[in-house]
């Protein structure tokens, strides 16, 4: 995708010299609290004392992060009709005026970003790695966006058909876009959604994840003081069955932008069905079942090495983390034996610390699911390894990194959103049955394959219905501009975030021809 943005560089914790001013500028944010509300039309609603649900840290409840409020109904109406309002304005403003508000932002992050990193370790419970590529990604999304619309939307396109006819083709905004995000990715996803909108012309009414209402908040702000017109953005807290129904009901949107679980997105889906006005888009990434196959040619250290920052790197709360590891047969014991040994050695606990590799899951519902999940499993399959946590860990919602060897894919029926593996073994003469196994769960998001036989991982790749393949490399990860990411079937409709095609869905198309 050839161009000469660069990615955000972020912060290298490896190297001292910029660890350690960068730690405590974050050091500093450890104290603090942040407040979240609903903003409408640039201002944010007054925090009644008795609305205020107080946030504490995921992986310590006595720490008290901050507060939030959830959106009224008015409120929600308020937000509809202002973001209506603002449209004809924000549409007919020029495009490279649009894209100087994202890239404004994108440098408010950077300058911003030990307070976002504190608000990704105390809101999300990610890890300083985690953290840190969650504020790079988002101002990748800014820039990227930005350069997209400055590449191909600046002027219509024009040409000369044979009869000498010209034809212009030009690309506006829809209208309003609602754009309704995870926790997992809570500023990347939710400013990718936001600055792809906006950038495209639409005016955004925003449903962050309630679990990460701080940082959605926080940057709203950051976004507004790029001086965007207030009306083009609008903040609505709170819970999305609360709020989603209003939203997603009311006839004046002209589009949504969802990332969330596959069951949430076939519900909106249905919703938007049951208008009757016209049809609009909606763009969905949603869950996956990722696999890995693992040949007998693979290298099992590069496989273990792998197949753990695929699983348990964000304490699996990765929509692309492996799930299911096919590996064959002839090397099972080893790298299985292998990979006991590595998930022993990982260090499950404070997101802050920089020797942490798994932190805590969201929080107690996310936990009790997940643990519910593997005493199922104990009954019907075998245990591999599960990292012992220390006491701290019951200060938080912590699942212990677990690895369970099952005899089927079929016995995953949804997908389990944590650090949970399951490993099944294949005959080399069963390839062909476990790549239709894992096209039948009817998820197509990623796929990791280990093999150093050029001809095997051509084969798996072209017959895997996925949308992200990896090929002797971890399967998660994907950087904007370089890996478009998002999957197909029940992993979503396309198109790819962080890639060319993303912005055209926001648009509609204008087709001219003059005959001069
Ligand atoms: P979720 O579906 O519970 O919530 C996602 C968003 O939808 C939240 O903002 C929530 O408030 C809102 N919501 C919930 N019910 C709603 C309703 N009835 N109407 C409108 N909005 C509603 O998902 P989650 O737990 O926040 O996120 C984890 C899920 O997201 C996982 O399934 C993961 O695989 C998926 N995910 C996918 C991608 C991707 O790119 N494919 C990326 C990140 C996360
Ligand atoms: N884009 C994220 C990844 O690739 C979800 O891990």
């Amino acid at each position: 995708f050839g161009s000469a943005r660069q990615n955000s560089a972020g912060v290298n914790i490896d190297i001292e010299s910029q660890w350690q001013p960068f730690q405590q500028a974050i050091h500093d944010f450890n104290q603090m609290t942040w407040k979240a509300s609903p903003i409408i039309n640039g201002k944010p609603t007054a925090i009644l004392a008795a609305e205020r649900i107080t946030i504490t840290a995921p992986y310590d409840h006595n720490e008290v992060v901050g507060e939030v409020v959830d959106s009224t109904s008015s409120q929600i109406e308020t937000a509809i009709t202002s973001a209506h309002d603002a449209f004809v304005e924000w549409s007919q403003t020029d495009a490279s005026q649009r894209v100087h508000y994202l890239k404004l932002l994108a440098d408010k992050l950077e300058l911003h970003q030990a307070e976002l990193v504190a608000l990704c370790h105390r809101e999300a419970g990610k890890t300083i790695h985690d953290a840190i590529d969650e504020i790079r990604e988002a101002v990748d999304f800014c820039r990227y966006y930005s350069e997209q619309v400055e590449t191909h939307f600046l002027c219509p396109q024009r040409s000369t058909s044979f009869d000498g006819i010209d034809q212009l083709v030009s690309y506006q905004g829809r209208g309003v876009f609602v754009c309704i995000s995870p926790w997992n990715f809570p500023l990347a996803i939710f400013l990718g959604q936001i600055c792809a909108a906006l950038a495209a012309g639409n005016t955004v009414v925003a449903k962050p994840a309630e679990q990460t209402s701080l940082i959605a908040y926080r940057a709203i702000e950051l976004l507004l003081l790029t001086g965007i017109p207030h009306g083009v953005i609008q903040l609505l807290t709170g819970k999305g069955r609360d709020i989603g129904q209003q939203l997603i009901s009311d006839e004046r949107i002209a589009g949504v932008a969802f990332t969330g679980s596959t069951p949430t997105a076939q519900l909106i889906n249905r919703t938007l069905m049951a208008r009757e006005c016209a049809p609009v888009p909606f763009i969905a990434e949603t869950g996956g079942q990722n696999a890995m196959i693992v040949d007998s040619t693979a290298l099992p250290e590069q496989v273990v090495r792998d197949v753990l920052r695929s699983a348990f790197a964000s304490a699996g709360q990765r929509c692309s983390a492996l799930r299911v590891l096919f590996v064959q047969q002839d090397i099972a014991d080893r790298v299985i034996g292998l990979i006991q040994g590595a998930m022993a050695e990982l260090s499950v606990g404070d997101p802050r610390l920089h020797a942490t590799d798994v932190g805590p899951v969201i929080d107690s519902s996310a936990k009790d699911k997940l643990l519910t999940h593997i005493e199922k499993m104990k009954n019907q399959a075998q245990l591999i390894c599960q990292t012992p946590l220390t006491s701290d860990c019951q200060l938080g919602e912590f699942v212990p990194p677990t690895a369970i060897e099952i005899s089927n894919i079929d016995l995953l029926t949804q997908e389990h959103f944590g650090p949970i593996l399951h490993i099944v073994r294949y005959k080399a003469s069963e390839l062909d049955q476990v790549i239709d196994q894992i096209n039948k769960t009817g998820y197509g998001l990623t796929m990791g394959i280990h093999s150093r036989n050029e001809r095997t991982y051509s084969e798996i790749e072209s017959r895997a219905k996925v949308g992200n393949c990896y090929i002797n490399r971890d399967q998660v990860g994907a950087v904007v501009g370089v890996q478009p990411f998002g999957g197909r079937g029940l992993s979503g409709t396309g198109p790819k975030a962080g890639g060319p095609h993303y912005l055209y869905r926001f648009m509609q198309p204008n087709v001219v021809s003059i005959n001069t």
